[in-house]
């Protein structure tokens, strides 16, 4: 192991889990399952080579609880039927002989940031669309700048309750499924998110107004989650730290909003940056950017907090040293290159094949297909490649 690297890849605790180490993958939508939202060998493939590259902890990506409200996106993983836990099953058991720990960052979904439905109907607290500022998209993406999208019909309080308990449920069936953990999506401006936020909450019930109201709906599912699983299953919350907009939260409420999840019992917090309106600061075009609101977050609670952007093995061992988080996570870098992991504890960070932050995964999804990568070839064909299939018990 690269001395300089001690940190990086030193075991974590969260709640009773063990983790080998602190790189996390972060949670990336990929287009990678069924159109109605069943598991397939490509998902299974791409995971198991990020599991078997050495990552610790596999977060999965978003996955939905129910089926009603809009989708922008095709080809999601759900959680809204018990005919979707055997392929939930068998994620879960390939990443595990893989070598990793695996979570399911579960979506109450997208709210009004469902600009461009699929199908569905656009829902959100209340009736603000998103909007993209100028100067506000990730790099290659400039078309999307100034862009409006449909206006959604506030929920009434009956349709929140019901989506409520659709997510505990979901929740549940994660836990079934063989999973260690879930992770609460309250980032970027989907529904959780929209409700914590002033900028898209403008509701008068006690869902709205107040950060106790807005917070409601997060620490209900929170809850009511909890209440299904158990006390040992790990529920972990991903916010933005600050959502960089005029009208939003700013990173002094995101620490006070921090500090209710952790008391509400969640177990780790893995933070983002922004909202879609400035999407550029959820993926930003050089890495490290979210470390100082990490670092607010970190001390803000006792929670292990995750802090993703990160390519550099280098960087991420610093802020770790450094105490600005307690773990990192990468999308794009291991999209670029599954074997970060074992790379950089092998001493071998020149070998690895680095992101370039063209954003190519990015533009093949929004486009409705699989993504693909500039510098990996093999990112949407791992079902195809030996060494990406899962371990076979006695062989
Ligand atoms: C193709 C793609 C899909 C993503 N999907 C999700 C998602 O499902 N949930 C989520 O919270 N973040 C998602 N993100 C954001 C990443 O988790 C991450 O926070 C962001 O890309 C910045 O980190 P990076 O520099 O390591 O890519 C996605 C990012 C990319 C590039």
């Amino acid at each position: 192991m690269g001395a300089t690297l001690e940190k990086l890849f030193e075991p974590i605790k969260i709640n009773k889990l063990e983790v080998k180490n602190r790189v996390c993958y972060a949670p990336t939508g990929k287009s990678h399952f069924t159109e109605d939202g069943y598991m397939t060998d490509q998902a299974i493939c791409y995971y198991v080579a990020r599991a078997k590259g050495g990552t610790g902890l596999l977060i999965v990506e978003v996955c939905l609880p129910h089926t009603k409200y809009a989708r922008p996106l095709h080809r999601l993983l759900g959680c809204w039927d018990d005919s979707q836990l055997a392929g939930l099953r068998n994620l879960a058991e390939a990443i595990h002989a893989a070598g990793a720990k695996a979570v399911v960052q579960e979506s109450l979904g997208f709210g009004s940031q469902a600009m461009f439905p699929i199908r569905g109907e656009v829902v959100a607290p209340s009736d603000v669309p998103t909007s993209i500022q100028k100067g506000g998209a990730p790099r290659g993406l400039q078309y999307m700048e100034g862009v409006t999208g449909t206006t959604p019909r506030p929920l009434t309080k009956v349709e929140i309750v019901e989506l409520e308990d659709a997510f505990a449920l979901g929740a549940e069936r994660l836990m079934k499924a063989g999973f260690d953990g879930l992770e609460i999506h309250g980032c970027h401006g989907y529904l959780i998110a929209e409700f914590l936020s002033p900028y898209s909450n403008k509701r008068q019930d006690e869902y709205g107004g107040s950060l106790e109201n807005r917070l409601r709906l997060a620490l209900n599912l929170l809850k009511k989650s909890r209440e299904k699983v158990g006390a040992d299953f790990v529920i972990g919350f991903r916010m933005s730290g600050d959502e960089h907009i005029e009208g939003g939260y700013d990173l002094e409420e995101g620490q006070k909003i921090a500090r209710e999840i952790e008391k509400a019992g969640a177990d780790y917090i893995h933070i983002s940056s922004g909202r879609y309106e400035v999407m550029n600061l959820m993926l930003p075009d050089k890495e490290g950017t979210m470390l100082q609101e990490a670092r607010a977050i970190k001390e803000a609670v006792k929670l292990p907090v995750i802090c993703p952007n990160i390519h550099d093995p280098l960087t991420g061992e610093k802020a770790l040293q450094e105490g600005m988080a307690d773990m990192v996570s990468l999308s794009r870098g291991l999209i670029a290159d599954p074997a970060w992991a074992n790379k950089a504890r092998e001493g071998r960070i020149k070998e690895i094949n680095r992101c370039i932050l063209c954003n190519t995964c990015l533009k093949t999804l929004f486009s409705g297909f699989t993504i693909r990568c500039a510098v990996n070839p093999e990112v949407g064909w791992e079902r195809f490649i030996p060494e990406y299939h899962p371990p076979i018990r006695g062989r």
